[in-house]
């Protein structure tokens, strides 16, 4: 397990430890943590499961592939560095203790 911090927009805080190998977005939904709305199951098709990645964990995760960069514009207000896709980055030890940061709503 990896312990994964979400934060509203509300600024409501929720520590979660998710599985290796499942998805920050995965996580969130069997967690039912309000605001990762994940409408295409994690396909990269729907941009509804975008948070903010705190600064210190920016260069920790792995690079955007061109479709999460493309889907990212669908997203409501991103950040070029900090927003990402929540169904692209797979959990493992290396991101024990992410942070993030869920915007006020959706696309
Ligand atoms: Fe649809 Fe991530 S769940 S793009």
């Amino acid at each position: 397990m990896v312990k994964v911090t979400y934060i509203e927009h509300n600024g409501r805080v929720h520590d979660v430890d998710v599985p290796h190998g499942t998805t920050v977005m995965e996580g969130a939904r069997d967690h039912g943590i309000p605001g990762i709305e994940a409408d295409c199951g994690g396909a990269c098709s729907c941009a509804t499961c975008h948070a903010l990645v705190e600064q210190s964990w920016i260069a920790k995760l792995p690079a955007k592939q061109p479709m999460e960069q493309d889907m990212l514009d669908f997203a409501y207000q991103t950040d070029p560095a900090r927003s990402r896709l929540t169904c692209q980055i797979r959990v493992n030890e290396t991101l024990d203790g992410l942070v993030l940061r869920l915007p006020e709503r959706q696309a």
